[in-house]
């Protein structure tokens, strides 16, 4: 947990069309990419006395398309560290969510942590703590409570679908949602002691009946605007909880 009041939150998102909503809400300025020749594009504003900064992971020059997954996470992750030193960092975004788990389409999630990965295998002794990861760096409790969130364990790792073994890890550790970021993040967090929380939304449900795919992009604009009305709301408690 931070032990200073948080004046300036840094808001990381892997897709534009996530961060979109939350962007023209808040009216953010378009500060261009924030590292040139890296893609990732930065975004300023305030939300009272708060400071907010978003990154997104921007276009892949070779693919032309959003950079998810863990590297360009970890790297913006340094970059906004670097460039901006916030006091709390926000990985925001849309999860596969668990039916098993009470997720649903369009459920937000505020948690901050565990963070794990579920498809680093490394059967070494001393690397197998290190393949999962297991960050906890943020103490949400108050946050969660104050807006009515659930919180839990994210699992990340750089596929949509996930194998056996991946699914064997993400049961054994009760993961509410499952993205390809979020862990990246921590790991780069965590060398610096930044707090960090994730905000959330599911797209789709993993062990539910559709393909994740065709879930995935039914669900994205609907998870997307639930997903800034939760973040609007967490801003505005943060910055709430600044004045006091
Ligand atoms: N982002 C949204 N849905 C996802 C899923 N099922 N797996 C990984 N990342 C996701």
């Amino acid at each position: 947990m931070p032990d200073h009041p948080i004046k300036h939150a840094a808001l990381l998102f892997a897709m534009q069309d996530e961060a979109l909503p939350l962007i023209r809400r808040l009216e953010l300025a378009d500060k261009g990419p924030i590292s040139p020749p890296m893609p990732m594009r930065w975004y300023d504003g305030a939300v009272g006395a708060l400071r907010i900064d978003v990154v997104v992971m921007g276009a892949d020059r070779r693919f032309g398309i959003d950079c998810i997954g863990t590297q360009p996470a970890a790297v913006a992750t340094q970059l906004v560290i670097d460039k901006l030193d916030p006091d709390l960092l926000i990985n925001a975004g849309t999860c596969g969510g668990f039916i098993k788990r009470g997720g649903e389409i369009g459920k937000v999630y505020l948690t901050g942590g565990p963070f794990n990965f579920h498809d680093r295998r490394i059967p070494l002794a001393p690397f197998e703590k290190y393949a999962d990861g297991g960050w906890t760096l943020c103490d949400v409790d108050a946050w969660a409570q104050a807006l009515g969130l659930e919180q839990g364990a994210v699992s990340s790792g750089n596929s949509l679908d996930m194998n056996d073994d991946d699914a064997a890890r993400i049961e054994r550790a009760g993961t509410i949602a499952k993205d390809m970021e979020a862990a990246a993040i921590a790991w780069v967090a965590d060398q610096h002691e930044k707090p960090l929380c994730a905000v959330k939304a599911v797209t789709d449900l993993v062990d539910g009946p559709h393909p994740t795919h065709e879930e995935f992009e039914r669900h994205l604009h609907t998870a997307s605007d639930a997903l800034s009305e939760t973040l609007d709301k967490l801003l505005n408690y943060l910055a709430d909880e600044n004045r006091r």
